[in-house]
């Protein structure tokens, strides 16, 4: 069995974050975001793992290789133009047919792939999608079903009003296990999307299309920085378990600062005496000068925070310069290389 991580899309709602790096690699507790995606495939077998691109393809490429450190083997396809989520796995299966586990390349989830597996076996499905729980599913693809699991209706990014209609909370989580079978359905050199086109054309032919739904499990579309943001949270207070969180030793902190313990401070980090970082994430390089403040934020590495600056609640890029007695209120979001003049309030 093979995986594809759908990871061409650009980004949008996670700008400035993406404007120099691409969603899939957006640091996450200072890992590239996709190393925890190849994780949990891992953890089923599943190696053999595409990523199908079209945004900085190269970047991505870069930085994770041919896959060998994280244990797995990775291959790159790029789309000459982007060709829909559905059109992205058509264009990446080529002559290939084999069942193929398919990830958004934006959610964080602990759920065990090798139970979503199981359970597309046991319906002998051509299709089979994993829903979560959601409070507000605007923002997702609504996904009803009926007796035995059968997906009934798939409505992408719903109105309020046809909301109010239907008493559902089940949302599509952006995983998919799918047979060769779907691929006959999606026309080739098009753009063409599971949302849009191919799950509605599954229903049509009355293709046995399943749904398998996440039970406590963690789960969260991380594609705006403010459930960037969120998920960091969730991971500090322990709400994910399944994952290894990387605390580094190779810092400089001050004896007369103060970091609490459940922060994460990248490596090559310098922390001032009487600077404070309480509920943050710091990437390597980070330097926190004295009386600074840093408080639920993550930071990306090589910024430099200088004396007595106060951060709240934010998400900073690389290499920004905070300059003496900033204060940045909760909310803020500073692309890489932002540069705020000493006393100024954002
Ligand atoms: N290769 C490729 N080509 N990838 C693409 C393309 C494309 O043309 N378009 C989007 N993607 C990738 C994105 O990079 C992302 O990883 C994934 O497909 C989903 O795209 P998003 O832009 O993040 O979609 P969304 O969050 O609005 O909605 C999707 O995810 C929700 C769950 O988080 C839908 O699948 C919803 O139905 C779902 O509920
Ligand atoms: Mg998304």
């Amino acid at each position: 069995m093979q995986a594809l991580i759908l990871a061409g899309g650009k980004g949008t709602r996670l700008r400035p974050l993406t404007v120099y790096t691409p969603k899939p690699i957006v640091p996450f507790l200072n890992r590239p975001f996709l190393v925890y995606q190849i994780e949990i495939l891992k953890r089923a077998g599943i190696e053999d793992i595409t990523l199908s691109l079209s945004y900085q393809p190269d970047k991505i490429e870069q930085l994770l290789g041919s896959g060998t450190d994280l244990g797995v083997s990775l291959s790159y396809i790029t789309e000459p133009s982007p060709m829909g989520t559905g059109g992205a796995y058509k264009f990446a299966a080529g002559d290939r047919a084999e069942t193929t586990v398919v990830l958004n390349g934006d959610v964080m989830t602990n759920v065990s792939i090798a139970d979503l597996v199981a359970h597309h076996r046991e319906k002998a499905a051509d299709a089979t999608i994993l829903l979560a729980p959601v409070d507000n599913p605007s923002a997702y693809g609504l996904v009803e079903t009926g007796d035995d699991h059968r997906v009934l209706r798939f409505r992408e990014k719903p109105t309020p009003e046809e909301l109010a209609t239907l008493s559902i909370n089940t949302i599509n989580a952006g995983i998919y296990i799918l047979e060769p079978s779907v691929l006959e359905i999606i026309p080739s050199g098009v753009n063409y999307s599971f949302e849009y086109n191919v799950f509605p054309d599954l229903l049509d032919r009355a293709k046995r299309f399943f749904a398998y739904v996440l039970d406590g499990e963690y789960w969260r579309d991380i594609g705006n920085p403010e459930s960037y943001l969120q998920g960091h949270h969730d991971f500090l207070k322990g709400r994910v378990p399944g994952f290894e969180i990387g605390r580094s030793d190779e810092s400089e902190i001050a004896t007369a600062a103060v970091v609490d313990s459940v922060s994460v401070i990248g490596k090559d980090c310098v922390i001032k005496p009487n600077a404070r970082v309480l509920n943050s994430v710091l990437g390597p390089g980070v330097h926190v000068e004295e009386h600074a403040i840093i408080e639920d934020s993550v930071i990306w590495a090589h910024t430099r925070v200088a004396g007595s600056a106060e951060i709240r609640g934010a998400v900073l890029g690389r290499s920004c310069h905070i300059g003496r007695n900033v204060t940045i209120r909760p909310g803020t979001v500073l692309g890489d290389k932002s540069l705020l003049t000493d006393y100024t309030r954002v």
